[in-house]
């Protein structure tokens, strides 16, 4: 199994264009020694090399595509290595894209659960204004974990992970189960694992008992502290009020925990995390624990 990281920033990427924090002024005054990165987007094929799943589209599609030609076979004047779409949530930042893959051919199979489509046509009704374009072919991923397959990528098996979260701050829903999923991805093939997971609230130990059996974890990345963007002034909001569980909060201990083998990579990165300076003590911590960050362009081979 391939996985392209097409984007590793959370929501608003890195730099956020109207964020001046340390890391954004830094690293737009190219003083900084660290890489922009675009909003939360991976895309993952097994055999087929024109087969790709898009995992959450990201209002920085059309930049990732254009960054990603592995992504364009090019078979035809109108044409997409992207087969499937596949998202986590319905948050902004994982869905916003699909407006830019409006001029598609066809109607996308999109998989999502029962409360992200329920999010997507009601408060956020962008699949709504998709039926007038290229319209969707909605699939429903069972949260119950039921695996399933999707068209064209038969060697490749998924399922869904409930995980603790809340609907996006748009969405006056009460909280249920599905509104934030991570992923199991298994390549029958060679029965190696990936667990996706850009938005976990905390871990338990079923959670865990997934990553510990997956070959790769991409994970939650978001923060370094809870009170991150409390104490730098931008938000009333600690990370887990947000969903996420925050390095020092628990994340490190956790993936200490894993196999040697496993490879542990942070994904969905948001602008004040330090791990995005390259040469910080945050970061060397990090490598000390054997934690990778990904980084756009980031190739996955499992
Ligand atoms: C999140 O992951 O917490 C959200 O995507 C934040 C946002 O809306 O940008
Ligand atoms: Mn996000
Ligand atoms: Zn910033």
């Amino acid at each position: 199994m391939h996985i392209r990281i097409l984007g590793a920033a959370a929501g608003g990427g890195f730099p956020q264009w109207n964020c001046n924090c340390p890391n954004c002024g830094g690293v737009r005054r190219e003083e900084l020694n660290a890489r922009p990165r675009t909003q939360s987007s991976i895309a993952i094929r097994g055999a087929d090399e024109t087969a790709w799943t898009l995992v959450n589209a990201s209002p920085d599609i059309l930049a990732q595509l254009h960054a990603n030609p592995q992504l364009q076979p090019g078979r035809a004047y109108r044409d997409t290595g992207i087969r499937n779409i596949v998202l986590t949530d319905s948050q902004i930042d994982h869905t916003t894209g699909l407006y830019m893959l409006r001029e598609a051919t066809k109607p996308w199979p999109l998989w999502c659960t029962d409360s992200a489509f329920d999010d997507l046509t009601t408060a956020n009704p962008i699949l709504q204004v998709l039926r007038r374009y290229c319209g969707v072919d909605r699939r429903r991923i069972d949260v119950a974990g039921e695996w399933f397959a999707v068209e064209g990528s038969e060697d490749l098996r998924w399922q869904a992970i409930a995980l603790p979260g809340k609907p996006p701050p748009y969405s006056a829903r009460t909280p249920q189960p599905g509104d934030v999923i991570g992923l199991l991805v298994e390549d029958l093939r060679t029965e190696r694992r990936l667990c996706y997971a850009p938005g976990v609230a905390h871990i338990d130990s079923s959670l865990f008992e997934l990553m510990s059996t997956s070959q790769c974890v991409l994970v939650d990345g978001t923060f370094w502290t809870d009170d991150e963007l409390v104490r730098l002034g931008v938000s009333h909001k600690r990370a887990a009020d947000m969903g996420h569980l925050s390095q020092t909060g628990g994340m490190i201990k956790w993936l200490d925990r894993l196999p040697a083998t496993t490879r542990r990579v942070l994904i969905h990165i948001n602008n004040t995390n330090p791990i995005l300076v390259e040469d910080s003590p945050e970061r060397a911590l990090l490598s000390s624990h054997s934690i990778e960050v990904a980084y756009d362009g980031m190739e996955i081979v499992l």
